[in-house]
């Protein structure tokens, strides 16, 4: 079974309602044609819904960029799976660094999130990277596999099915920075035996894992062409569909 390149576009705190759709129906029209390759956007949860509405129809899927992992009650500010789905959402993003770093999220929260989206056929998209520091200690393959082992505690691999991984290095998100095709290639193959050490080489096989940090319409093609990455996570480079089509079309 071979895996289809997903590019995802993940928008962060950027846009109004108003200029998520214009930004999503620019780039709707501009995918038209694209085939053999899965585009997917992550608005704010405000946008989601309009964005959602706006593109119906078309190529592009969406996804949330977070959510909270009970199923509704008094949590103040928070957003259920079963909301986002209901949203028009087929993927969320979990246990991004930037959640990582500033919203105190831990391995234990994204497991939970998980489930939480699994439960709901929510596909998550699992965020793990190293920092720099740990990159320079060498703690890189140590730091993945606790992220990994622990953010998919308590799972089969007929549940993690929909899993998608996203290999971010912390270093390399927003920083112009991007890991060489090295160090991308290595991490992805480790990421692959990991998965099939821990769960099937079935599902080793059948996980796409897309690599995040300054991915750009210059550097896409490389990156893509690295066996085992299957895909992106664009930040930054998203934002313009203009300039994210062109990493849409990296080959
Ligand atoms: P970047 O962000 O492309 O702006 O580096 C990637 C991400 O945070 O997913």
């Amino acid at each position: 079974m071979s895996r289809t390149p997903l590019i995802a576009g993940n928008w962060k705190m950027y846009k109004t309602g108003p200029e998520a759709v214009e930004t999503a129906l620019t780039l709707s029209r501009l995918c038209s044609k694209i085939q053999d390759v899965e585009v997917m956007i992550a608005p704010t949860f405000l946008s989601l819904p309009l964005v959602a509405a706006s593109i119906e129809g078309t190529r592009i899927k969406i996804g949330a960029q977070n959510l909270y992992f009970e199923k509704q009650g008094a949590f103040t500010g928070e957003v259920s799976a079963a909301m986002i789905k209901a949203a028009g959402a087929e993927y969320v993003i979990i246990g991004h660094s930037e959640r990582r770093l500033y919203f105190e999220e831990t391995d234990t929260s994204v497991c939970r999130k998980i489930k939480s989206a699994i439960e709901e056929g929510l596909k998550p998209i699992l965020c793990i990277g190293e920092s720099e520091t740990q990159r320079d200690e060498e703690k890189t393959f140590s730091v993945l596999d606790k992220q990994v082992s622990d953010g998919l505690k308590g799972f089969g691999p007929d549940e993690l099915a929909q899993l998608v991984l996203a290999y971010e290095p912390v270093w390399a998100i927003g920083t112009g920075k991007t890991a060489s095709v090295d160090q991308v290639g290595q991490v992805h193959q480790y990421l692959r035996s990991l998965l099939e050490n821990l769960f099937s080489s079935n599902l080793a096989h059948t996980t796409r894992i897309l690599y995040g940090g300054s991915v750009k319409p210059e550097n896409a093609k490389d990156l893509m062409s690295i066996k085992d990455v299957d895909g992106a996570l664009v930040g930054g480079a998203s934002l313009d569909a203009n300039n994210f089509i062109k990493i849409i079309k990296y080959k």
